[in-house]
């Protein structure tokens, strides 16, 4: 079984239109999914940096959302123009690119026990 350094999950949750929160699907979700998919394979990172596509993250308001494990890194309004210069400034060099990472209070949720 394959372990990957990293997983890359890229909200493609579509709600359909109307829907108060919005969703990612209609803010290029899938085309950002699209070009992690490609961006990673090539510059050689199959089986070690796996993008993943993913349902609702809830940070729906700041979609397209996508998020990077282990490190937890979020993004928020990422496009597909964006996924080149994650790719080499976070996933290459370990640098998360600082204007898309979505800060700590604004993010939907509640901090667990761990
Ligand atoms: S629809 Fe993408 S985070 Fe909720």
């Amino acid at each position: 079984m394959a372990r990957f350094q990293r997983h890359v999950f890229v909200c493609v949750n579509d709600r359909g239109p109307g829907h108060p929160r919005g969703d990612c699907a209609s803010k290029g979700g899938h085309a950002v999914a699209e070009a992690f998919k490609k961006g990673l394979f090539e510059r050689g990172f199959k089986r070690i940096v796996r993008p993943n596509k993913a349902q609702c993250l809830d940070q729906c308001e700041l979609g397209c959302t996508v998020v990077v494990y282990p490190e937890a890194v979020w993004y928020g309004r990422v496009t597909a123009a964006d996924v080149p210069e994650i790719i080499e400034s976070h996933i290459v060099n370990g640098k998360p690119v600082a204007r898309l990472v979505i800060p700590d209070d604004q993010l939907t949720g509640i901090e667990g026990p761990l």
